[in-house]
């Protein structure tokens, strides 16, 4: 692992690629926490320059700053919840080899009990910021780019609660069918994972909700943040995959 000493935090992404690096970077939108921040060390460490995305300057740039790399990584704030501010934040950003959409604000909606704000903030956050920034950034995506969402598996094993999420769901599913075909050759797939256990979001939660979970997964236990990782790495650097949602679930959907 490089020292961590090599690593350098900034919120200003101006200087991204402009020391002659040649390949583009690996932004990561939610780079903050959980998965993203999971994968943004993963490509630090093996030493691709990496930028990462939160809604908090400090908080972003602290992350950044936790990362160890061969190259500084970078911090870039921008809030999905209004889209509207995105290319501008995204300026700066040079070109860009892999770029990860992964941020999420979760979301408990019912019919019986709507509430518009909540569902408006995550169909915009996922739908419309998602492929704003795919629209900021694709002038600026190299030919050989990939491009990974995140969904989920509420859409088919929807739970009380999940309107919203499920509905997302389907439409990142959607986008990647779509963008896959409009921004050809670049690829374009997403991951579904199943609950992952060892996710900050599930740290606090009733265990009997995991236990219930794992007892229906065939793999016998969760899937792991490094699964998910390695399972985004796998869609983002094999030239072949294209227009997939891949469900990564240990056989969950199974039963
Ligand atoms: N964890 C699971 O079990 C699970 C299961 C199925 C699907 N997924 C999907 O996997 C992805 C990663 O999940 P996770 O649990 O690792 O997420 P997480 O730990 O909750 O992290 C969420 C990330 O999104 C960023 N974010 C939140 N709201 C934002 C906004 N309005 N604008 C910009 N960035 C925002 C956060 O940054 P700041 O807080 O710094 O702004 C943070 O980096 C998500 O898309 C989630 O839907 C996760």
């Amino acid at each position: 692992m490089p020292e961590r000493g090599a690593t350098k935090s900034s919120s200003d992404c101006t200087s991204l690629y402009r020391d002659g690096m040649e390949a583009g970077s690996t932004v990561i939108v939610g780079g903050t926490a959980g998965i993203g921040l999971r994968l943004a060390e993963t490509y630090a460490a093996r030493g691709h320059a990496v930028v990462i995305t939160g809604r908090d300057e400090q908080r972003c740039g602290t992350a950044a700053e936790s990362i160890a790399g061969e190259h500084p990584v970078r911090a870039c704030t921008f809030d999905l919840g209004s889209p509207e501010l995105i290319a501008l934040a995204l300026q700066s950003v040079g070109a860009v080899d892999r770029l990860v959409l992964g941020a999420v604000e979760r979301d408990e909606n019912s019919v019986s009990s709507y509430d518009m704000a909540r569902a408006l903030r995550l169909v915009t956050l996922k739908l419309v910021g998602y492929t704003e920034v795919i629209h900021a950034l694709a002038p600026r995506l190299t030919p050989h780019a990939s491009i990974v969402l995140f969904g989920g598996l509420a859409m088919r094993r929807p739970y009380p609660g999940s309107t919203t999420v499920s509905t997302v769901n389907g439409g990142v599913t959607g986008l990647v069918h779509t963008l896959a075909v409009e921004l050809a050759p670049i690829r374009v797939n997403a991951i579904h994972p199943g609950i992952v256990g060892d996710s900050p979001y599930w740290a606090d939660k009733p265990p009997a909700v995991l236990e219930a979970v794992r007892a229906r997964t065939p793999l016998g236990r969760l899937v792991t943040m490094d699964e998910i990782v390695d399972a985004a790495i796998f869609l983002l650097d094999n030239g072949a995959v294209n227009g997939i949602n891949l469900d990564v679930d240990g056989g969950w959907l199974l039963t």
